[in-house]
């Protein structure tokens, strides 16, 4: 991919993902000998995408593990789930999955204890019996489950598991921390202290796609949130801000003053934003995209600034970002992060479109007509 070419990966360069997700870019970076330093906001992808590079002995006993677990659990009694997880299910499954849960969260000492819970996690989709398809979960409507056994399924996952860890050589040099990287402690803590050689990255999109919801079924099967509320919380507190579910709550729109983040696009933003405060009025319960762009813009600018003085003179930042056009109202999001990056030094080299995106939206009158774009920028940094 054209993000792998505009960075130099090399053995003995540490490569930065302060938007780490599940470490796509990681992985492809150790396999190429470079180091990886991934930061990831959502404490259970950042535990998921960790998993990849810390190497677990004796990979082969990793199914026999899974036998195990099958043969000692007991089915659980399912009435203290979730009631989300409860509509996800029907009796017997649920009863299963929650009782290989509890036999996993037995052993929590085990060497393969986080292995065999992402076996698990990866099949509760696979298994449900509502549209569950990634990433919008729909308790209410009813499908049949793409599974029927769990066991063997669990089973599978782990085979798989093990295929794809040991696919990574001996001197795999990466890692992933949970942190928010508005945050400088957060990149000192995942570069260790160190500056990085180059940044790939894929930073969220402005399109209201909400990471923590996502995830809900897998954070309320696991007993991470036990409610909505603290699932905002405790999981998407340290995202930066891309949804207008995050927005509100927030002080308004932030006086001029309080606007230095994002001087350099100020003007563009306030275009952008009058246009949205129009659309928004137009509807009965309007979106806050107005209020998002600012905040949006303001999160990406503090990550900026972080990146600026924890990359090395002249490194280079690839990044993958979509446009977007809410309300209709376009959105020139690689654009302006460029311009942003350019208030810490940052000189824009490459703008290029990686592919098309959202046409299908074209002519539906709720949508926008504009043809929407993934394109990656390439940087230098200061
Ligand atoms: C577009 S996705 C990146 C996908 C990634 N390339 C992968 O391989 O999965 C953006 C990621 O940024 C994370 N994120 C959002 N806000 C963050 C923040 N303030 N600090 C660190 N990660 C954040 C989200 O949880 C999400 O996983």
């Amino acid at each position: 991919m054209a993000c792998f070419d505009a960075v130099p990966i090399q053995r003995g360069k540490a490569i930065a993902d302060p938007f780490a997700g599940v470490a796509t870019a990681g992985v492809h970076i150790v396999k190429r000998h470079s180091s990886f330093r991934g930061i990831e906001a959502h404490p259970l992808i950042a535990e998921l995408s960790s998993l990849k590079f810390k190497p677990v002995d004796q990979l082969d006993g990793l199914q026999k593990y899974g036998v195990h677990l099958l043969s000692a659990m007991t089915m659980a009694d399912i009435a203290s789930e979730h009631p989300m997880v409860l509509r996800c299910f029907d009796e017997v499954t649920l009863s299963f999955l929650a009782g290989l849960r509890d036999e996993i969260e037995s052993e929590p000492t085990h060497p393969y204890y986080k292995l065999a819970r992402w076996a698990l996690l990866a099949t509760l989709r696979d298994t449900a019996s509502v549209g569950v398809g990634w990433p919008y979960q729909r308790p209410g409507v009813q499908k049949n489950p793409r599974v029927k056994s769990p066991s063997s399924r669990f089973i599978m996952r782990l085979t798989h598991m093990a295929e794809d860890l040991s696919s990574m050589s001996g001197d795999v040099d990466g890692s992933v921390v949970h942190g928010d990287s508005r945050l400088a402690e957060a990149w000192a803590n995942g570069l260790d202290g160190q500056k990085a050689d180059g940044v790939i990255s894929s930073p969220p999109y402005l399109n209201n796609f909400d990471y923590a919801d996502a995830t809900r079924l897998e954070l309320y099967f696991l007993r991470y949130a036990k409610s909505w509320k603290e699932m905002t919380n405790t999981v998407r507190s340290s995202m930066m801000i891309a949804t207008t579910q995050q927005t509100s709550g927030l002080s308004g729109v932030r006086l001029e003053e309080d606007l230095q983040n994002i001087k350099p696009i100020h003007s563009d933003i306030n275009f952008i934003v009058e246009k949205l405060v129009i659309e928004r009025k137009k509807r009965a319960k309007g979106k806050e995209y107005d209020r998002l762009v600012y905040q949006y813009f303001n999160d990406m600018s503090l990550i900026l600034e972080n990146m600026a003085m924890n990359v090395i003179s002249g490194g280079k930042v690839a990044l993958v970002i979509g446009d977007s056009a809410p309300y209709g109202v376009y959105v020139d999001t690689p654009k302006l992060i460029a311009m942003l990056a350019s208030q810490y030094g940052f000189r824009l080299n490459n703008d290029q479109t990686l592919r098309l995106r959202g046409e299908r939206w074209t002519g539906i009158q709720t949508r926008h007509s504009h043809t929407l774009s993934e394109r990656l920028i390439v940087l230098t940094a200061p």
